[in-house]
């Protein structure tokens, strides 16, 4: 293969000019392999209790927590200008926090009920519901602890399950379970099967890795001053590897996900790569608030071209395999791109 390239190049020359087809803008346009447009961006959002309020998030310039009125508006927003999907976040107090998190599954908690306004008021919105126990418990860990502190896996699960189905039954389109526990995604499907919720759609982060580009996520949902020094290795992957994650996203699709997600994104562009030309699904990407808050910090220093070079990344990440992106960029990247 590499031999006969060199010898049709060689051969071709000057019947064979690569600079041909970069000679104008359009014929690059023309023949370009990978697009972006808003509808591959989903705005993850941040949500608080209360009525009108919008918060500042300190470690994440640019992006606020709302309450759901203003969530709502903040969404009206961002549809028309062509985004089509957000991924929720809840941050709760503290005094709602324990040790299972069992806030998470409240039929009436914070994210259901934002779930259930978001969907009656912008019914075509894409709603991608976070499950995961992290913004409830008081210690948080993704899951529930033994003596020792070891994260359970089965029963975190279980509590996984009631969350899910919360979320389902709010009107979640699209459950991304984030957790990284064992077996988790053939629970719920089972248990949202069992429920008649058969369109509900699961978007397994099947390849998270324990990565050091969380922490302003971690200030944002209020789970950095909860973890403390602690860290989530003993289930989130090791980033030295890229089989297991093969293999984690073999498992989840016999359990039943519908899509999977890498997590982070840039540094991790070999792994989307790998998956979606072994598996041929959707694979979404997220482009975690660690890289987000590198571009910011870049952009203020003025010798780089924010939007060429966010612009040029996300690109990148679709080049990679992303049917879609996770990006806090992704009102901004719409509203360059209108
Ligand atoms: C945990 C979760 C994390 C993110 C989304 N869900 C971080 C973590 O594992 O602590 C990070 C997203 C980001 O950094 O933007 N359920």
């Amino acid at each position: 293969m590499k031999r006969q390239m060199k010898n049709l190049s060689k051969q071709n020359f000057p019947k064979l000019r690569m600079r041909r087809l970069r000679s104008s803008d359009s014929i690059r346009k023309l023949v370009m392999d990978t697009s972006l447009s808003p509808h591959n961006l989903i705005q993850p959002m941040f949500v608080i209790e209360g009525k009108n309020k919008t918060e500042k998030i300190n470690s994440l310039p640019g992006i606020y927590r709302y309450s759901v009125d203003n969530l709502l508006k903040e969404i009206k927003k961002m549809m028309s200008l062509g985004i089509i999907a957000i991924a929720l976040f809840p941050k709760i107090s503290n005094k709602f926090k324990t040790e299972d998190g069992s806030e998470a599954f409240n039929e009436n908690g914070l994210i259901q009920d934002c779930i259930k306004r978001v969907k009656y008021k912008f019914p075509n919105l894409v709603v991608i519901s976070d499950v995961a126990l992290d913004p409830f418990t008081s210690h948080g860990q993704d899951g529930v602890l033994d003596k020792t502190g070891y994260i359970l896996n089965d029963a975190t699960n279980a509590i996984l399950l009631k969350q899910a189905l919360s979320h389902a039954a709010a009107g979640s389109d699209i459950i991304a379970p984030s957790d990284m526990m064992d077996g988790r995604i053939k629970v719920i499907r089972n248990g949202l099967e069992r429920n008649r919720f058969f369109n509900t759609k699961l978007l397994s982060y099947s390849a998270k890795y324990a990565s050091n580009y969380y922490g302003p996520f971690r200030d944002a949902v209020g789970s950095a001053s909860s973890l403390g020094k602690a860290d989530k290795k003993t289930y989130q992957m090791d980033y030295s590897n890229k089989t297991e994650a093969l293999r984690e996203v073999d498992l989840d699709l016999r359990e039943g996900a519908d899509i999977v997600m890498v997590k982070p994104a840039l540094p991790y562009l070999d792994i989307i790569s790998s998956i979606k030309e072994s598996f041929k699904i959707p694979v979404f990407a997220y482009h975690v608030s660690g890289e987000y808050l590198m571009i910011k910090a870049a952009a203020r220093n003025k010798t780089i071209n924010e939007k060429a070079l966010v612009i040029e990344t996300l690109t990148s990440i679709r080049r990679a395999g992303a049917s879609s992106i996770l990006t806090y960029y992704a009102k901004e990247v719409a509203k360059w791109l209108s």
